[in-house]
C-alpha cells in the first residue's frame, strides 16, 4: 500500500481543512484523532474518496507513513501539544519529524524543539494563519524550529501556503527553534493595531463627523483601492454594509465589549521583556480591556454627561485626513513590531529574514494588505533596515501624512473622541524623531533619590556620576552600595 506523505492529528475543523488542503494539492495524507470516532466521520464523510488515510491508533499511523515521518499536530494548545508530543515519541525513530501547526507560546516551542531533538527527531512549531477558510484554501504559513527539517517539509507547506500574484509562496523558513511560532505572535499583535485603527477611524466618522454606516461603507470602499488595500478594511466595508432583519445595520446592534484570546497579550509581554516601545499594539490590547469594562463605562458615562462633539469644518477633508492618519499610524505599528522581532531575534539567537515574513503576511492571513509589499521592498534594498522609519520611501511616506496625522490627533483629543492608537503613535514618532528627551531630568530624580547615577553629555558614555543633590545623603551612589 501507498504510504502517506504526512500525517495530521487533530480533526477539527482545522486539522480537517489542512488535510483537504494538502490532499487536493497531491499529497497523500494519514490522519488521526484522539476520539477516534471523528477519525470514522471524516474518512467516511469529507474524505470519502480521496487520498486519505483513516487511522485508530499512533502506531497504526505511524505504519502508514512514508520515512522519514512526518506528523503534523493540529491540536489544542498547551498540555494536549507536549502529551502529543510524548505518545509521538513512543512510535516514531530518530529522524522523523514532529509539527506544531497549533497557536502555540513560542517558548514552549523553543523547549519543546531542544526536547525533541534530544531525542534525536526534528521539530517543526509552524504558524498558521488565515483561519478555517485560510486552512483550506491557501494560509500563510510561518515555519521554525529544527533547520534539518525544512528541506522535508517545504514541498508540502509550500504547496498548501497562500501565494501572492506572481504565485510567490506565503511560506518560508522563518529560524530556529520558537523563531516560527514568535513571528505568528507578532503578526497576531499587528492584527490587533490593524484593528483597532481601523475602529478608532469608524468612531471619529460616526460620533465626530456624525455618518451613517451606510456612508463610512462607501468611505472604506474607497480606502480599499489606495495604499489602505487589504482584507480588514474590505471586510470592514462589507460589515458596514450588513443589515439586520429589520434593515438596519447590524454592527450598530452588536454590544461594545471586545473579546481577546491573548495572543495580543503575549506580543506586549514580550515587548516588554525585550524593552522594545510597541506602544500601538499595547494601546490596541487595552483599548480591548477599556472597552470589556462596559458596566463601569456606562456609570462613568453618566457622571461625566461630556457633551455631544460637534464638528465644525470640512467633512471631506477630515475624511482624507482620518485615512492619512489611519495609514501613517499603520506604518508605525510595523516599524514597532519589526523592531520587537530584530531584538527579539537577538536574544534568541534567530537570523530571521525580515522581507520574507513580510511576504509571508502578503497574502493569506488576517493583516494581509497591499503595504506589506512595501515593506518586502524596504528590506530588500537593506536586509540590515534598524527601523522601517529609517526606509527612504516610508521616511517620504510619513513626511506627506504628518500633518493630516496632527490634524486628527488633535481633533480626537480636542473633541473627546478616544484614539488612543493614533494619538499614540504620533506621541512615539516624535519621540523617536527627537534628539533630547526629557530623560536626563529623569536621571536626575533617579540618583536624587536612589543615586541610581547617570552619564553626561561632556563626557564619554559608559562614565557614571554621582551628585550629592541634598547635601546630606553623602557622595556613595546606589551601585557602589551593590558592589
Ligand atoms: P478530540 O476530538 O479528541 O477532543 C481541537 O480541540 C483538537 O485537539 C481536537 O481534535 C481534539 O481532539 C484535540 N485535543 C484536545 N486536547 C487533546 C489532548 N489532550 N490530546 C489529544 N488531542 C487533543
Amino acid at each position: 500500500m501507498q504510504k502517506a506523505d504526512i500525517g495530521l492529528v487533530g480533526l477539527a475543523v482545522m486539522g480537517e481543512n489542512l488535510i483537504m488542503n494538502m490532499e487536493s494539492k497531491g499529497f497523500t495524507v494519514a490522519c488521526y484523532n484522539r476520539t477516534v470516532e471523528k477519525v470514522d466521520a471524516f474518512v467516511n464523510g469529507r474524505a470519502k474518496g480521496k487520498n486519505i488515510i483513516g487511522c485508530h491508533s499512533l502506531e497504526e499511523l505511524a505504519a502508514n507513513l512514508a520515512k522519514p515521518r512526518k506528523v503534523f499536530l493540529m491540536v489544542k494548545a498547551g498540555a494536549a501539544v507536549d502529551g502529543m508530543i510524548e505518545n509521538l515519541l513512543k512510535v516514531l525513530e530518530p529522524g522523523d519529524i514532529i509539527v506544531d501547526g497549533g497557536n502555540s507560546h513560542f517558548p514552549d516551542t523553543i523547549r519543546r524543539t531542544q526536547y525533541v531533538e534530544s531525542k534525536g527527531l526534528l521539530y517543526v512549531g509552524t504558524g498558521v494563519s488565515g483561519g478555517e477558510e485560510g486552512a483550506l484554501k491557501g494560509p500563510s504559513m510561518m515555519p521554525g524550529g529544527s533547520p534539518a527539517a525544512w528541506p522535508y517539509v517545504k514541498d508540502i507547506f509550500q504547496g498548501i501556503c497562500a501565494k501572492v500574484e506572481d504565485g510567490t509562496p506565503c511560506c518560508d523558513w522563518v529560524g530556529e527553534n520558537g523563531a516560527g511560532h514568535f513571528v505568528k505572535m507578532v503578526h497576531n499583535g499587528i492584527e490587533y493595531g490593524d484593528m483597532q485603527l481601523i475602529c478608532e477611524s469608524y468612531q471619529l466618522m460616526r460620533d465626530l463627523l456624525g455618518m451613517s454606516d451606510d456612508e463610512m461603507h462607501e468611505v472604506f470602499k474607497k480606502w480599499n483601492t489606495t495604499e489602505l488595500d487589504s482584507y480588514l478594511i474590505e471586510i470592514t466595508r462589507d460589515i458596514l454594509a450588513f443589515k439586520d432583519t429589520d434593515g438596519s445595520p447590524i454592527v450598530e446592534k452588536i454590544l461594545d465589549t471586545a473579546g481577546q484570546k491573548g495572543t495580543g497579550k503575549w506580543t506586549g509581554i514580550a515587548a516588554l521583556d525585550e524593552g522594545v516601545p510597541l506602544t500601538l499594539i499595547g494601546e490596541a490590547v487595552f483599548a480591548r480591556c477599556l472597552s470589556a469594562m462596559k458596566n463601569d463605562r456606562v456609570e462613568a458615562a453618566k457622571a461625566y454627561a461630556r457633551p455631544k462633539p460637534e464638528f465644525k469644518g470640512d467633512k471631506a477633508a477630515f475624511i482624507e485626513a482620518i485615512r492619512q492618519a489611519l495609514y501613517a499610524s499603520k506604518i508605525i505599528s510595523y516599524a514597532q513590531g519589526y523592531t520587537l522581532m530584530r531584538t527579539a531575534a537577538k536574544t534568541y539567537n534567530w537570523n530571521l529574514n525580515y522581507g520574507g515574513i513580510a511576504l509571508m503576511w502578503r497574502g493569506g492571513c488576517i493583516i494581509r494588505s497591499v503595504f506589506l509589499g512595501k515593506i518586502k521592498e524596504a528590506y530588500d534594498n537593506n536586509p540590515q533596515l534598524s527601523n522601517l522609519l529609517l526606509d527612504p520611501y516610508f521616511k517620504a511616506t510619513i513626511e506627506k501624512l504628518v500633518p493630516a496625522w496632527r490634524q486628527v490627533a488633535a481633533a480626537a483629543l480636542q473633541y473627546g473622541i478616544p484614539a488612543p492608537t493614533m494619538t499614540s503613535a504620533l506621541s512615539y514618532f516624535d519621540g523617536y524623531t527627537t534628539e533630547r528627551l526629557p530623560a536626563n531630568l529623569l536621571q536626575a530624580q533617579r540618583d536624587y533619590f536612589g543615586a541610581h547615577t547617570y552619564e553626561r553629555l561632556d563626557k564619554p558614555r559608559g562614565e557614571f556620576f554621582h551628585t550629592n543633590w541634598t547635601g546630606h545623603g553623602g557622595s556613595t551612589s546606589a551601585a557602589t552600595y551593590n558592589a
